[in-house]
């Protein structure tokens, strides 16, 4: 699928391997946005930092640069204190003129992903076209149970 890319970010691995089965079932390309030094950052700082809708300093992957060539983005992330974790914010922010349609996949614990859809909204100008909530435990058992929206993409 040429006309959507998979944008994510991981701290700790949970979101990438969401992203890459995104990709994999939709043959689509897949672009990482790094938060250098974020092992460094404290989990109650990581917690500030969404809370207070900081923004981070990020890079990203070449396909990431320029998402004019894309019709849809699929943003891949965990969730931070409800909402969303600053370097997907931080992506967002610096992104917004070129973002379309969008659909959100949050990783988590259990809960925060209306926070999500709410600052994404804010942010971009529209909601997101489908968004959904994977719990970090079954990923990281192996389950990863993609919604039905995202099967029907392809
Ligand atoms: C700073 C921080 C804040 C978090 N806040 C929440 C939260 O509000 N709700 C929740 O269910 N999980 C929360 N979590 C758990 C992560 O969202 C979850 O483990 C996620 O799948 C991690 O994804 P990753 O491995 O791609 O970084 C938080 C984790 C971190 C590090």
């Amino acid at each position: 699928m040429k006309n959507t890319i998979v944008i994510y970010y991981s701290r700790t691995g949970a979101s990438r391997i969401v992203a890459e089965a995104v990709a994999k079932k939709l043959g689509c390309r897949v672009a990482e946005v790094f938060y250098p030094g974020h092992e460094k950052v404290k989990y109650w700082e990581a917690c500030k930092q969404a809370m207070f809708k900081r923004v981070c300093e990020i890079e990203c992957d070449a396909d990431a640069q320029n998402l004019d060539s894309f019709e849809r983005v699929i943003f891949v992330f965990p969730i931070w204190a409800f909402t969303l974790c600053s370097p997907i914010r931080s992506f967002m922010l610096s992104r917004k003129a070129q973002l379309k349609n969008y659909e959100l996949i949050a990783t988590a614990g259990g809960s925060g992903l209306r926070g999500c859809v709410k600052a994404a909204t804010e942010i971009l100008g529209a909601a997101p076209k489908h968004s959904v909530m994977l719990r970090d435990e079954n990923i990281r058992a192996g389950k990863v149970d993609l919604p039905e929206w995202v099967l029907l993409l392809k």
